[in-house]
């Protein structure tokens, strides 16, 4: 089978299409013909030694990519040949990818596709709107709370958006440049522009709530002073380590690692069949083309999605 194989830490050139055997069939894994696999922040983050640290000794060639969309191969558990499925694997823990055409994944990482979404479409659901999902869970919010979400031009602000106005959560959020009426389709009540800082951000939330906001979530990883934003006693998640603030006034701060769920995969994939999230897919590049597919990644608005 095909796979792409990160040789070493550094540019997009290092991302190399190679041969490898398929993944032995192993009772109580299901094996997955992938079709579809986005390129994420986190694989470029790896590929770039951002992670090194974390990571500690890692043997090369690693495989890049969490998660996926694709096709049963034979049947195990309640899955069956030909099933169509998408997951997210727990990648820190298992380290191997996702770029690949064939892999071997635990039954608890994946859930059926529903009819009426493509398998594009559905790869690009589980990691984030999973992390969005799991960050709402943290937050605890009840309806009509108010909730400020950043990053919500991407994929997981973008999913927090519309799961957030669905569970009748009053949200504000932050586009990116000339992309407000994307932003504010998603449900957002309050559309702010990109803020040059945290601290620019949080004042003009406190203009709209003085009292602040009962919670925020933070994908954008703005951190720092974007706490300020926050009522005494509200909650501040994020999904970026690195901009997780210092807690201030009885406020809750969650940094939200997701957690592969069966049963809250399936479920958002039911939502997004439903319309009532929607993946933003920027495009689609062959497997052989990961390296392209990096180079373009931070400049996209949507998922580039590997098939
Ligand atoms: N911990 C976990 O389990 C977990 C899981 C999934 C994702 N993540 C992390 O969550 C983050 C978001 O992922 P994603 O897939 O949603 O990324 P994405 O699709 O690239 O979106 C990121 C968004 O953040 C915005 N942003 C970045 N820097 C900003 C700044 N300084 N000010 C305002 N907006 C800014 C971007 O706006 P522009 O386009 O204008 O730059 C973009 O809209 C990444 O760091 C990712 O690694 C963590």
């Amino acid at each position: 089978m095909k796979v792409v194989e990160l040789g070493s830490y550094g540019a997009t050139d290092q991302l190399q299409i190679a041969e490898r055997p398929e993944p032995a069939a192993t009772p109580g894994r299901v094996l997955v013909r992938v079709a579809a696999a986005p390129v994420n922040p986190v694989d470029l983050a790896i590929r770039a030694g951002a992670l090194a640290g974390l990571l500690g000794d890692v043997s090369f060639p690693l495989e890049l990519g969490w998660e996926f969309a694709g096709r049963v191969l034979a049947d195990e558990g309640s899955f069956t040949a030909g099933q169509r499925v998408a997951g997210v694997l727990p990648w820190f823990a298992t380290r191997s990818g996702t770029y690949a055409e064939v892999i071997s994944v635990d039954p608890s990482w994946l859930a059926p596709i529903p009819d009426g979404i493509d398998d594009v479409t559905a790869s690009a659901v589980p990691l984030n709107a999973l992390t969005a999902r799991q960050a709402l869970d943290a937050l605890a919010l009840s309806p009509g709370a108010t909730l400020l979400v950043t990053g919500a031009s991407g994929a997981v602000g973008g999913y927090a958006v519309q799961l957030a106005t669905a569970a009748g959560l009053h949200v504000m959020a932050v586009a990116s440049t000339d992309d407000e009426a994307y932003v504010a389709a998603l449900g957002a009540k309050e559309v702010f522009g990109r803020p040059e800082s945290a601290a620019e951000l949080a004042r003009a939330a406190l203009e709209v709530a003085p009292d602040g906001v009962d919670a925020v979530f933070d994908p954008a990883g703005l951190g720092g002073a974007l706490i300020g934003a926050v009522r005494a006693g509200g909650g501040f998640a994020t999904p970026v380590a690195r901009a997780v603030p210092t807690a201030e006034r009885d406020i809750r701060v969650v940094n939200v690692r997701v957690s592969p769920e069966a049963g809250q995969i399936g479920e958002l994939l039911q939502a997004a069949a439903a319309g009532t999230i929607s993946p933003r897919i920027a495009g689609t590049l062959p497997l052989a083309e990961a390296a392209i597919a990096h180079a373009r990644a931070g400049a996209t608005r949507g998922k580039l999605v590997l098939i």
